[in-house]
């Protein structure tokens, strides 16, 4: 049987961090097991806010794909792609209604809230369109996102139903495949954010993690080592839960309750936590980041097999809209 297909994608604005690890790309990795699966670098997303400078988005392209790759994409199951390299994402934006555009959530917020670039462009307004196209083209079935995504899954569902309407089938109405995230706030307790420097990229090197760590904020009751807290209320805490084993986790509740730890002690537990799961990948990176060139490589091959997947739906929907 035909397994169904899935798209997704990320901007290539920054360093991948452990949100992305957890918020994304673990479930990149498992869902190669069941599905079809279209993994896209969205640089032309990028360009959206980011258009006035282009500088250093080759090197940061490559420097997540590393990531994508380190994470445990496999180029031989999943097409792993640059948008930029299908010229066929610009299709569909005759039949789309500029007030569809105009009233989504992100669009409003970002309006809004970004005073460094001037948004209004095309290219911002378009944002979701081309989004839309992304998964259009590839016909795929499902879309795994976080939960900011999901108005513009649901402007790519209603993107399709027109383009069926006026010409005749050919887009299936793909699902949102809803991602799980685990609690996971910055290294202050603040939302993670780049903006608030309170990230833990992946490819930071093992001693200034261990120093990010160190320095994590915790619960403020336990001025003394001797003052119980609380993990609960505790970054440290929430650290604990995504990335150390059971056993751990339960040695730093009761810990943690008692004061039978110190936070020090807690955050070297946490940081060989991560250790456990990044250092290997650390290795591989730094393997991968000198050979920038096989990098690339693997991803022209994909692109290459995402322009033949965009250039059969191009084909039906030409045929289709009779042009
Ligand atoms: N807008 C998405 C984000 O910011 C990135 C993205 C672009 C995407 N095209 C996509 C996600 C297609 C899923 C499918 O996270
Ligand atoms: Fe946080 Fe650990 Fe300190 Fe408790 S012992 S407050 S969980 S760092």
């Amino acid at each position: 049987m035909k397994r169904s297909r899935i798209l997704s994608g990320m901007r290539p604005t920054g360093k991948l961090h452990l949100g992305h690890l957890v918020g994304a790309l673990d479930n990149w990795v498992r869902l190669q097991d069941e599905y079809e699966c279209f993994y896209c670098i969205v640089d032309w997303h990028a360009l959206t806010t980011h258009y006035d400078s282009t500088q250093g988005i080759r090197e940061m392209i490559v420097d997540n794909a590393i990531d994508w790759l380190t994470a445990g994409l496999d180029p031989n199951r999943s097409t792993l792609f640059i948008q930029s390299h299908v010229v066929e994402h610009a299709v569909l934006s005759m039949i789309v209604p500029l007030p569809w555009l105009e009233r989504v959530p992100t669009y409003k917020e970002q309006m809004a809230e970004i005073k460094e670039h001037d948004l209004h462009t095309y290219g911002f307004l378009g944002y979701p369109l081309l989004q839309s196209a992304d998964i259009l083209i590839y016909k795929a079935n499902a879309v795994p996102v976080g939960a900011d995504q999901v108005a513009h899954i649901e402007l790519t569902r209603e993107i399709a139903r027109r383009f069926n309407h006026f010409y005749g089938q050919v887009f299936p109405e793909p699902q949102t495949l809803l991602t799980k995230v685990p609690k996971l706030p910055g290294t202050d307790g603040r939302k993670m954010s780049k903006s608030y420097g309170n990230t833990i990229a992946l490819s930071e090197k093992p001693d200034v993690m261990k120093e990010i760590v160190r320095n994590m904020v915790t619960d403020p009751a336990r001025v003394r080592r001797t003052d119980p807290g609380n993990p609960d209320i505790c970054p440290v805490g929430d650290y604990h839960d995504v990335f150390s084993d059971k056993n751990r986790v339960a040695e730093v509740d009761h810990g943690c309750r008692t004061a039978g730890i110190g936070c020090v002690e807690c955050k070297m537990w946490l940081f060989d936590s991560l250790q456990k799961r990044l250092g290997p990948r650390y290795e591989r990176r730094q393997q991968l980041e000198s050979r920038p060139q096989d990098v690339l490589d693997i991803l022209n091959e994909g692109s290459k097999k995402a322009r033949v997947a965009a250039g059969e739906t191009m084909a039906e929907v030409r045929n289709a809209m009779k042009v």
